[in-house]
């Protein structure tokens, strides 16, 4: 495709996205000695996890006690029985010792009053097992605390010397004909031009994707880029059924209003001025995990208890709490509220609805984040030289449900992890391969296609509809007539990307064209979801399926692989990890305590 000019980099290794996992890795590669690039479709401390509010779990047990083995046994029940069991015990293990890192490399956690990390309750996090009361174990820095995890982690990886591409949007990885991936095709925004990285090791930290559905407390950035590359380089996605509602996004805007506002003792009440969740969980109220709090709250509007004068919303208060703990340790969301729904906190409640938060699935990894290319009968086999951490990845530490502070949790200690593998199996002294022609061609090709695309459907139109659809038919209850009208509505939506049409064919600055690029990343992760979901005959965490309403552990608890080709969806499953890392005589968690059973709060 000689119609492009490339430039070419050479690197150990490269991490495409900035956010929390991206900064992470690539600090730990760069302080390895290795090197490191991160390229970044925006500014790093703009990348969505700056607005992870409440905080990162870790049993550090400051302010009461807490053990490593609840925090896995939490995050266990929170998966609903489908987290790989290594992958948990690794992250509820190594939680402290990353949080103490991330300290001491100058994140501003909040104090208790003898110095220590301050640390508030979340939802589905416990003492002694799920028997005990609420635990402490959220971490904060206020309400603000990705973004002092981003202002710290961009800090020392500069000092570390990684090198920076920033504002490059990745088009597409580039792999060796026989499947390794050597590096990654780049379009610089600022100034048109085309950047081909090769390496020796990428890693793919580019986030969720709930931009496919209409209303998410996700940026208009989190299109799923990472999740699009894999797709298109024939590599599955795994347990894409599982999207996460957060319970509280503000009703109409859609941002988030932080758990840790109901850690700090505030609550959700109906229509009748009810505090309805002592109704559904008994014990935890307001600290259920979230799935369970989002199905229950779209219960009451349901059966007509919601609020305002559709009734079709909950409030949440805050304005028992004294002024000083709102200033203090939620001074973000008071402004928030202010903002985008006009309320103040201290004297009314804020009006909140389930409002789509986060991705359980994505790309598969194992639990030193190198990805998996699945299938039935090779459920473990690594795709060389791809790593993928955050929420692009699927370890799969959250199962079908993720508990809240766990996203950041998950993102520090598996991109640190991914960091110590690659110290491990990347050979700095080795020449960095020359990235394969064929594929860069092939990827070429394919930017030249859409950015001359002159169909008859403009980006936004499409976007829209597939929004729509993904809202209404893959919503937080599920049914089998909702998902099949879903996916047969999202396939014809993705066969319409053959009549994209783009108005603005330059290079530089064209978000028209970049939105038509994330936009083809949006459509295989939107339809691997909706299939995916109307296979599984079963609810589980976040699927909600009203015409199977139970678990079936004998049947389904297994992981979903979804190959997307087009339009055209193909599934396979692999089995869940079941045993842990460490076995219970050399000081594991005993593995009757995490068996199957009911999961109630
Ligand atoms: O509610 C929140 O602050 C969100 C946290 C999370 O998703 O982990």
């Amino acid at each position: 495709m000689s119609a492009y000019e490339i430039e070419e980099h050479s690197y150990d290794v490269v991490v495409v996205g900035a956010g929390g996992a991206g900064l992470r890795a690539t600090l730990g590669m760069a302080e390895q000695g290795l090197k490191t690039a991160c390229v970044t479709k925006v500014f790093p401390t703009r990348s969505h996890t700056v607005a992870a509010q409440g905080g990162i779990a870790a049993s550090l047990s400051n302010m009461g006690p807490d053990h490593w083995q609840w925090h896995m046994y939490d995050t266990v029940k929170g998966s609903d029985w489908l987290g790989d069991t290594d992958a948990m015990e690794y992250l509820a293990r190594e939680a402290p010792k990353a949080v103490y890192e991330l300290e001491h490399y100058g994140v501003p956690f909040s104090r208790t009053e003898d110095g220590k990390i301050y640390q508030r309750p979340f939802g589905g996090h416990t003492t002694e097992f799920g028997e005990g009361p609420p635990v402490q174990r959220t971490c904060a820095a206020a309400d603000r605390t990705g973004h002092a995890m981003l202002h710290t982690l961009y800090g020392q990886s500069l000092k570390q010397k990684a090198e920076f591409y920033i504002e490059y949007f990745a088009i597409d990885l580039i792999m060796s004909d026989d499947g390794v991936c050597q590096g990654v095709l780049a379009w610089k925004l600022d100034d048109g031009t085309l950047h081909a990285f090769g390496a020796k090791m990428v890693v793919l930290a580019t986030g969720g994707y709930g931009r496919a559905y209409f209303s998410a407390t996700s940026a208009h950035t989190c299109t799923g880029d990472g999740n699009g590359m894999v797709a298109r380089a024939g590599l599955p996605l795994q347990d894409m059924e599982f999207v996460q509602f957060h319970p509280t996004g503000i009703y109409g805007a859609g941002c988030l209003i932080t758990e840790g506002a109901r850690g700090e003792g505030g609550y959700l009440t109906n229509s009748e001025g009810e505090r309805f969740m002592e109704r559904y969980a008994p014990t935890y109220k307001d600290l259920a995990s979230r799935d369970v709090v989002s199905r229950c709250m779209t219960m009451e509007i349901r059966e007509g208890r919601g609020v305002g004068p559709n009734k079709d919303h909950i409030h949440l208060h805050l304005n028992h709490l004294p002024p000083e703990t709102l200033n203090l340790r939620l001074p973000g969301i008071s402004e928030s509220a202010r903002v985008f729904a006009g309320v103040d906190v201290t004297k009314a409640p804020i009006p909140v609805l389930p409002t789509v938060h986060y991705n359980m699935g994505g790309i598969p990894t194992n639990y030193w984040g190198e990805v998996l290319n699945a299938d039935a009968e090779n459920p473990d086999r690594i795709a060389p030289g791809l790593m993928a951490v955050g929420e692009a990845a699927c370890a799969s530490v959250h199962g079908a449900n993720r508990l809240g502070s766990n996203s950041l949790i998950d993102l520090v200690v598996f991109g640190r992890a991914a960091a110590i593998r690659a110290g491990q199996v990347v050979d700095a002294a080795a020449p960095i391969p020359t990235p394969n022609r064929a594929s860069i061609d092939k990827a070429l090709e394919r930017f030249d296609r859409i950015r001359h695309a002159d169909g008859a459907t403009p980006t936004a139109e499409l976007r829209g509809d597939m929004q729509r659809v993904m809202q209404e038919d893959a919503a937080v209850f599920r049914t089998d007539k909702t998902l099949a009208e879903g996916a047969r509505k999202m396939a014809d939506i993705a066969g319409r990307m053959s009549d994209i049409k783009v108005s603005d064919r330059s290079l530089i600055w064209n978000t028209d064209l970049m939105e038509t690029f994330e936009l083809d990343n949006l459509m295989p992760n939107a339809l691997s979801t909706v299939v995916s979901a109307e296979a599984r005959k079963e609810s589980r965490g976040a699927h909600a399926h009203e015409d199977y309403p139970e678990r079936d552990d004998t049947n389904w608890r297994k992981h979903t692989l979804a190959w997307v080709d087009g339009a055209k969806v193909r599934l396979e499953y692999r089995p869940v990890v079941t045993e842990p890392l460490t076995p219970a005589d050399q000081g594991g968690i005993d593995t009757d305590r995490i068996a199957p059973k009911a999961r109630v709060y």
